[in-house]
């Protein structure tokens, strides 16, 4: 019999190691021979951990299993692959949160050992890479800019034109690959699930990103508080190196890739993308002024991609599904899909991979199926705490980059927070300019000083001093924050306070 019990941290932090341990010695008691596998997530958070037991019936599925759940496991015969339990969810395969998703980037996510090289092969993996080697660098990244794929790391610019000014600079110039795997948006986990659950496939995309362009070296840097991701990236790329898939000569091409995983400090505003080359540079992480855009003088100086995980991870399928394949899924200028991480309080928070043009109602309520709390939705914030809160008039937006853009909202990395009524909204804009406050890089004035000022203010304006002096005066520091900060922290601290000026008016006077 094989079980699966999850590897990745939202498993862990739920006791899965432990409810691992005691199938294992269940079945040793028991004179029985189990292969016991350490998958990793499906991405469905509410159930974990979430046991799968492979049956005639394909692989059915136990959530969430707590150690105490272990024994009336043992006993109603999950050693012998005949379970019948309260918690049984029936082939996880046509459960209906992951029955309705496209998986194209998270095909493989909670199939497989993530570090298990065969498993990745076994399911279409290294496929792009094969399809990669065949191709010139250009038409790589001809591949790349004709699937559509736009950055997903927020900015949403598109892939392939990066690609093509890193490809453009002089061959005789070191290139790198950068990956920007400092996920610190609240409510984001889709570069976590990648890293954890399929890092061969952030290593694939790396490598194909390095034969497009002829850079040899690749850096992922990796957020400080993710160490499991750490590891399990440390082990695939050792893997990965003694299988020719990264090193010298990467599968017989007579070009180099190696790649090294760089650990984060700490800082929120080392995900922006100079202040991250800074920091990789041994430097403090401030801010660069762009132009020079990274793609021309990046890392030390020299021309360099740097893309976000779910970027990098997209490539394998354009590579080996072919361009249109991806281009085909979502809608106008959106194409292909957007992992979706719903999070906060909501019944069935977890990873959502569904084409462009979903509603983001469609999310909550068939998704999500209401708050955890069981009280109305207030507000949902999507994109990371720089975001807009969006009110119930704008649930019925589709996920597009442009029509959330039309609302003076974004998608962002596509996290999903949900609020229910409970929720003090005046506190929330507090939360964004006090969040400024402690992340600044400090470089420039609007978003350093302006940030404590808009504390300051709120605080004023909760107080009921001069709320309509004190709301004017918000909306013009907030003004001179989008137009005046060098980049996205100061630049985009005000949406969030600006939406709830807006839309929850009677929260922030009180
Ligand atoms: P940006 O719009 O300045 O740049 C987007 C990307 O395109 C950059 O990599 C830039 O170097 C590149 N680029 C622009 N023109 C180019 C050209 N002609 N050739 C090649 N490359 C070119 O946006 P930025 O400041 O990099 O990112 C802001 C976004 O980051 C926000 O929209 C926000 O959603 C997101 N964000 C994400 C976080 C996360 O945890 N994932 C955290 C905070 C913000
Ligand atoms: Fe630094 Fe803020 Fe200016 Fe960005 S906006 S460069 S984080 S001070």
């Amino acid at each position: 019999t094989r079980i699966y019990v999850p590897c990745d941290t939202t498993a862990l932090s739920l006791g899965a190691d432990e409810v691992a341990r005691q199938i294992q010695q269940a079945a040793d008691e028991r004179g029985l021979s189990i292969t016991l596998v350490r998958n990793g997530s499906r991405g469905l958070c509410w159930l974990e951990p979430l046991v799968e037991v492979d049956t005639g019936q394909g692989r059915i599925a136990f959530g969430p299993v707590e150690p105490d759940d272990v024994p009336t496991l043992i006993e109603a015969g999950l050693l012998e692959g005949r379970p019948d339990h309260e918690a049984c969810l029936g082939n996880i395969e046509e459960h209906p949160y992951l029955k309705r998703q496209q998986r194209l980037t998270f095909a493989r996510i909670g199939l497989t050992d993530p570090l298990s090289i065969e498993d990745y092969r076994e399911h279409g993996g290294f496929q792009g890479l094969a399809r990669a080697v065949e191709l010139s660098g250009q038409a790589i990244v001809d591949q790349v800019k004709e699937s559509g794929l736009r950055g997903r790391g927020g900015a949403a610019f598109p892939t392939g034109i990066k690609w093509q000014t890193v490809l453009d600079q002089p061959d005789d110039q070191q290139k790198y690959i950068v990956c920007n795997a400092d996920e610190g948006d609240s409510g984001s986990f889709a570069d976590r699930l990648v890293m954890e659950c399929d890092p061969y496939l952030l290593i694939e995309g790396m490598v194909i990103a390095g034969l497009a362009v002829g850079a040899d070296q690749g850096f992922i840097y990796l957020r400080e508080e993710y160490p499991v991701a750490h590891r399990i990236l440390d082990e695939a790329i050792a893997r990965a190196e003694a299988e020719g898939y990264l090193g010298a000569d990467v599968r017989g091409t007579g070009q180099s890739f190696y790649l090294e995983v760089r650990l984060a400090a700490g800082a929120y505003i080392c995900g922006e993308e100079t202040s991250l080359l800074e920091s990789l540079e041994g430097k403090r992480g401030l801010v660069r002024a762009k132009p020079p855009l990274p793609a021309i003088h990046g890392l030390f100086g020299q021309p360099t991609i740097v893309n976000n995980v779910l970027s990098l991870a997209t490539v394998p399928f354009i590579l080996a599904q072919g361009a249109s394949a991806y281009a085909d899924v979502g809608m106008g200028k959106s194409r292909g899909t957007l992992p979706i991480q719903l999070a906060g309080n909501i019944r069935q928070g977890g990873l959502i991979e569904l084409g462009f043009g979903v509603t983001l109602r469609e999310i909550l309520e068939d998704f999500g199926s209401g708050t955890l709390s069981g009280r109305p939705m207030k507000a949902v914030q999507v994109g990371g705490p720089l975001m807009a809160y969006l009110p119930e008039s704008q649930w019925d937006t589709p996920m597009d980059y442009e029509a959330f853009a039309g609302l003076g909202a974004g998608i962002g990395h596509g996290g999903v927070v949900v609020f229910d009524d409970t929720v003090d909204m005046g506190a929330q804009a507090r939360f964004a300019m006090e969040f400024c406050a402690v992340e600044s890089c400090g470089k420039c004035t609007p978003c350093r000083i302006g940030s404590v000022r808009g504390v300051e203010v709120i605080d004023r304006i909760r107080a009921g001093e001069r709320p309509e002096e004190n709301l004017a005066l918000l909306e013009d520091l907030c003004e001179t924050m989008v137009d005046g900060s060098l980049c996205a922290m100061g630049g985009m601290t005000p949406f969030p306070v600006q939406s709830v000026m807006k839309h929850f008016p009677d929260d922030l006077t009180g």
